[in-house]
């Protein structure tokens, strides 16, 4: 490129007196320094996910531990949480056709934080997922009840977009979070139809969809008869005897807290 004024010229020329191995060296710093920046900030951007992580599990742990003091019974089977990895932001990104900013990571992708909730009953799902939106500091920005409409393929699942406050020593960040919930079963079938997505050669694709989408059906009949199962269970009022009675409330209390 042509110098444009005196400036550029002046600056060239004092470019020009140094030695070759100093300028490459000078410009190896400035790349590696820019380099370093970006991966430091998208370092800052992905602890600020994981700390939703941490806060959102926490919040699913207290629901799952006080529900087990007052009913003797876990809601919750399982909590698996995952940070979307640097490969999986690139390519989600460029296939909405955005470019690689800080900002529009932040704006345009709601799973970076994802927490995955296995619950046993189909009850407890719609449970868990009232007295978390609830809680004053958690927003619900979108509920997709693949339950109550299942995806053509037999995908069921209970998915919540939510933003949840991370406190940090000089600013408050609200981060997005998907919490996927669903039972025991649906988990079951919904690792099996991942898996079977990313085989290349599978012969047999149509039956093996079809072999997919009965099992989903059989597991959904499951699900509502263990269910009402439990429900038929819960409100049968009991015959205990006095001491019977005493000595439940006696193993509720010597349960552990855990910590
Ligand atoms: P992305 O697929 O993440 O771009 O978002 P979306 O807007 O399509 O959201 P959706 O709620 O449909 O899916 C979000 C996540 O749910 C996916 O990334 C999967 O983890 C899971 N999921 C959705 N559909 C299926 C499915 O058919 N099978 C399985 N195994 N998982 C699914
Ligand atoms: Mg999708």
């Amino acid at each position: 490129m042509e110098p444009q004024n005196n400036k550029d010229l002046k600056s060239l020329e004092s470019l020009e007196t140094l030695p070759q191995e100093i300028l490459n060296q000078d410009a190896l710093l400035k790349n590696a320094e820019m380099l370093l920046d970006t991966m430091l900030d998208f370092k800052e951007l992905m602890l600020v996910y994981s700390c939703a992580i941490k806060e959102i599990r926490t919040k699913l742990e207290i629901l799952n531990k006080e529900f087990e003091v007052k009913n003797s019974r876990n809601p919750i089977s399982s909590i698996h949480t995952r940070l979307k990895s640097q490969t999986s932001i690139m390519e989600k990104m460029a296939r909405k056709g955005f470019a690689f900013t800080r900002d529009n990571i932040e704006n345009n992708l709601n799973d970076i934080a994802g927490l995955r909730v296995i619950c046993s009953y189909i009850d407890d799902i719609y449970l868990i997922a009232d007295a978390l939106t609830s809680q004053d500091d958690i927003e619900l920005i979108e509920k997709k009840d693949y339950i109550e409409n299942p995806k053509p393929n037999g995908y069921r699942s209970l998915h919540l977009i939510v933003t949840v406050p991370v406190f940090f020593s000089d600013i408050t960040k609200i981060v997005r979070a998907e919490v996927q919930i669903r039972t025991i079963a649906m988990d079951f079938w919904a690792s099996l139809e991942h898996e079977i997505k990313y085989k290349k050669h599978i012969k047999n694709p149509e039956e093996i969809a079809d072999k997919l989408k009965k099992c989903s059906d059989v597991i959904s009949y499951t699900d509502s008869m263990m269910q009402s199962i439990r429900s038929e269970i819960d409100n049968t009022p009991g015959e205990s005897s006095e001491e019977d009675i005493i000595f439940e409330k006696l193993k509720r209390y010597d349960k552990s807290l855990g910590e």
